[in-house]
């Protein structure tokens, strides 16, 4: 898949699905205490930085349900999301917070302005090959000490998705060893803080990682 093919195809899918999984997935996270562990220790760390920590971008943040449990945890959160749909459903159902349409691998923000970066299971359609580039783009826009938090689905595979929220889909889903991921934001610039690697939840396919990183 070419680089512009693909965000079509992810583009187009999350359009189709935006509402189906807003619904899906409104209440998720209540029902996962180690992925809200690592979303309170993020969200600490961006608080605790020098100066008070700058703003984070949920990238990839679909409906904006994670942006919005940041937000609870005292943390000045926005949203940024390549589907257009996706936004409208994030803005329509968290009127008090920002999203935008955009892609994170070329953010519309300055240099070294953010005090968090989130990727929240959606760098898993990008490519391999064109995972670097994205976490240069978490690099850039992270002030110093500022810190990055990736979810991701753990493992060594392609999956080729056709069906998502009961709806037809064109998506690739690249499964990652941890080591992957943290080699991938060490090339950037960010220091492992933690990692951790949690068993499936009902309808998960396998274990899921979180890592939790550092720009100097
Ligand atoms: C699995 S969903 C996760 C959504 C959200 N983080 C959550 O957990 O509720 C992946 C999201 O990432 C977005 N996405 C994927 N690649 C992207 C890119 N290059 N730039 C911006 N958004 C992207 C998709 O449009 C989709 O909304």
């Amino acid at each position: 898949m070419t680089a512009s093919s693909y965000l079509n195809s992810v583009r187009a899918s999350y359009d189709a699905v935006a509402v189906a999984s807003a619904r899906q997935l409104g209440t998720e996270l209540a029902g996962k205490p180690l992925d809200r562990a690592m979303l309170a220790a993020f969200a600490e760390c961006v608080r605790g930085a020098e100066g008070g920590g700058g703003a984070v971008a949920d990238l990839g943040c679909g409906p904006g349900r994670v942006t919005a449990h940041l937000g609870g945890l005292g943390v000045r959160a926005f949203g940024v999301d390549l589907s257009p749909a996706m936004v409208a459903v994030a803005r329509r159902t968290y009127p008090g917070l920002r999203f935008e349409v955009g892609s994170m691998a070329a953010l519309d923000v300055a240099d070294a302005v953010l005090g968090g970066v989130l990727a929240w299971y959606s760098t898993l359609h990008t490519p391999p090959a064109q995972q670097p580039a994205l976490y240069r783009e978490f690099a850039r826009v992270l002030a110093p000490g500022g810190h990055a938090l990736v979810a991701f689905e753990a493992g060594d595979e392609r999956v080729r998705l056709e069906q998502a929220y009961g709806l037809p889909v064109d998506l690739d889903v690249y499964r990652m060893p941890p080591d992957r991921i943290a080699a991938l934001l060490a090339g950037a610039g960010l220091t492992e803080v933690a990692r951790l690697l949690r068993g499936p939840a009902p309808h998960e396919h396998g274990p899921q990682g979180f890592l939790l990183a550092r720009k100097a």
